[in-house]
């Protein structure tokens, strides 16, 4: 209930300019978002830096309505992959189809994208093409994969364990060697495209690691010698502990090594956990949000959790 409240509120402009000019939903946003300038965000990157995590930039925008703010967007990205050469940070770039162009034409989402992974290879950089509604499920499929047959080897991609269609995506992805973040999925989907209850979505989440971890393994010895920086190393995104759980003793069943395979977690969400499994030597990486266009993501991590939600009403209604 809640949930689909805070997934619709995320989309009505109404509600955003109302939102966002309250200066307390900002200050209550800032515990997830880095900052909305990219200095704010770099810095954050490296202090997680020192502290033995990697990260993956989200400089935040969707659903971009015009070719120019397209254009714009995808400036903003190429930028950010030269600053974070130029401060030699361990971080790479997640970024999103419809902020793109995605959505006004495909074959522009694909135009910009190949942009940015031209920059992104010249800085030996990699970038994550995030996973929206289901919507852009297929499309976000396809361009990631033309990209990917195109050589452009340093794109991955995200599957949603709520989606019913996801073990064929998986599949697919794992056959063209397109590293996958796994997540459970954050949009509103209808009951003929999703898993409605809670635990099918985590029993599909644990069968999707274990294809992932079997794909990791399968590819593992070819891919390392030939690609050398970008194996299609999957991620196990997510804070739930006994997913986790699930992910790290399979990984030891099947022989793998800690570096092959990542965890990920969101900024400002389970710090405890962010350090235990670094400190247990598995890469770990931690999506870094920043920009002005925070106001969907933050009502995403609203709907996400009923005690954020109802701390924010509560807040709200002491105004
Ligand atoms: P679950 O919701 O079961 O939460 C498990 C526990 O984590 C909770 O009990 C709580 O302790 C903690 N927790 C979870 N969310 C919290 C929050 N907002 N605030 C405080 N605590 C919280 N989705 C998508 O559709 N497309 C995408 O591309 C991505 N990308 C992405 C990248 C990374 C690195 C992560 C970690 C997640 C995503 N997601 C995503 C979001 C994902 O789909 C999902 O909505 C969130 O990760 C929350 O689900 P959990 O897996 O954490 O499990």
């Amino acid at each position: 209930m809640l949930r689909a409240l805070f997934i619709s509120l995320s989309k009505a402009a109404w509600a955003q300019g109302w939102i966002t000019r309250w200066g307390l939903a900002w200050r209550v946003a800032s515990r997830f978002i880095a900052g909305d300038t990219i200095a704010q965000a770099l810095a954050a990157v490296r202090q997680l830096n020192q502290q033995g995590l990697l990260a993956t930039l989200d400089p935040l925008g969707e659903n971009t309505q015009t070719r120019e703010d397209a254009a714009q967007a995808t400036l903003v990205i190429l930028n950010l992959l030269d600053e974070i050469e130029r401060q030699d940070l361990r971080a790479n770039v997640s970024i999103k189809l419809s902020q793109l162009g995605g959505v006004i034409d495909p074959q522009l989402g694909y135009d910009n994208l190949c942009r940015v992974l031209q920059r992104a290879g010249e800085r030996r950089n990699f970038i994550c093409v995030d996973m929206e509604d289901s919507s852009l499920t297929e499309v976000t499929l396809d361009v990631v994969g033309r990209c990917r047959q195109q050589g452009m080897n340093n794109v991955g991609t995200v599957i949603q364990s709520y989606l019913y269609r996801s073990e064929d995506d998986t599949r697919r992805l794992i056959e063209q060697g397109v590293a996958v973040r796994l997540v459970k999925g954050a949009y509103q989907e209808p009951a003929h495209l999703a898993y409605p209850k809670k635990r099918d979505v985590d029993a599909a989440f644990d069968r999707l690691t274990d294809m992932l971890l079997r794909g990791a393994q399968a590819a593992a010895d070819w891919q390392v010698s030939e690609d050398g920086r970008f194996p299609p190393l999957p991620a196990i995104a997510t804070h739930d502990e006994q997913r986790i759980l699930y992910a790290l003793n399979q990984t030891r069943d099947l022989y793998l090594h800690a570096h092959q395979v990542e965890f990920q977690l969101l900024y400002g969400i389970r710090r405890d956990l962010q350090a235990s499994l670094a400190k247990q030597g598995y890469p770990v990486r931690i999506y870094v949000p920043f920009g002005s266009h925070w106001y969907p993501y933050f009502m995403r991590r609203l709907a996400e959790r009923p005690a954020n939600a109802w701390f924010f009403i509560r807040y709200l209604l002491q105004r």
